[in-house]
């Protein structure tokens, strides 16, 4: 590909979604454009840069939906959903007094994977719609949709989801597996931009961010980690990759006292167990 070809798509790509697509990723973005080329009937990659560069919009949109990286698997990392199940959950019950549901926002959903892990494993817990709900959003239409319909490969669902979980939520169709619609009740999906406004859709228990942030620049790291910390209540609890940190980002944020991978606001009651833990090792 040219050199100004790259630059254009990498520019798109920036503004629209805050990935930033460095020059070691020059391979990529030809292999990823290919198949969008062959979609709009364009005989190269080049063709289709110039439909983009003379203002076709639906390719722009699905060359820029190429680039997004949509990696994700049933139960990532497994300690954030042991985390979840053995201690936010149970925390968040303790302190709530009102019956008003737990909501969870999952702000990067891919697949949908993430959400319905979350799904299962809070009727696992024998926590219903009513009592927790969860929003699902990915700036990637085709992930919604893909998500929304809840069908995996058999590749799919051999990555990190339990037999045992098979068997009670998923009924197969053919060669894939279908989720039971239960597991999606207590779910709204959305597409949703992480680069937009997002304070209108509330405030939520847990926010889940995973995976994302390792794709961005770090004035766009601040500033995400910055609205989400808003959106999270007083007493919630964020969860990053495991690549992930907020070091050097933020002070909206501290890690939890004990449990890896989950960050509270600074000056709420659980970060100030986070500083009473901080100040304990200082002075051992
Ligand atoms: C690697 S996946 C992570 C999925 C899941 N959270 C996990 O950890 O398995 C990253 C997702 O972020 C989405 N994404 C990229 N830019 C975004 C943006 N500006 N707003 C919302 N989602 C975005 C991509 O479409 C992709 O599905």
């Amino acid at each position: 590909m040219k050199l100004e070809d790259l630059e254009l798509i990498s520019s798109i790509v920036h503004r629209r979604t805050g990935i930033v697509l460095g020059r070691q990723k020059d391979y990529l973005i030809d292999t990823r454009l290919a198949p969008v080329a062959r979609q709009f009937g364009h005989i190269s990659v080049e063709k289709l840069v110039q439909s983009i560069r003379s203002g076709c919009k639906p390719a722009e949109d699905a060359a820029v939906e190429s680039m997004t990286t949509n990696e994700t698997l049933f139960f990532r990392d497994k300690l954030p959903f042991d985390n979840i199940t053995n201690i936010v959950i149970p925390e968040l019950f303790k302190k709530r007094s009102s019956s008003a549901p737990i909501k969870i926002w999952c702000a990067a959903c891919s697949s949908g994977q993430e959400p319905y892990s979350l799904s299962m494993m809070l009727y696992e817990m024998g926590l219903g719609p009513n009592q927790v709900s969860i929003l699902a959003t990915d700036v990637s239409y085709s992930m919604v949709e893909r998500a929304k319909n809840g069908i995996y490969s058999q590749f799919e669902i051999q990555r990190g989801l339990p037999a045992k979980l098979l068997e009670k939520y998923f009924t197969q169709e053919g060669l894939t597996w279908k989720i039971s619609s239960r597991l999606a009740e207590r779910i709204e999906f959305r597409q949703f931009n992480l680069l937009d406004e997002f304070a209108y859709l509330g405030v939520f228990d847990i926010i889940l961010c995973r995976n994302l942030l390792i794709y961005f620049d770090e004035a766009r790291k601040k500033d995400i980690l910055h609205r989400l910390s808003k959106s999270l209540a007083h007493d919630g609890y964020l969860f990053l990759g495991a690549a992930e940190t907020v070091l050097g980002l933020t002070n909206d944020v501290v890690p939890h006292a004990t449990a890896k991978t989950i960050y509270v606001r600074a000056g709420s009651d659980n970060a100030q167990q986070y500083n009473r833990s901080v100040q304990a090792v200082a002075f051992r």
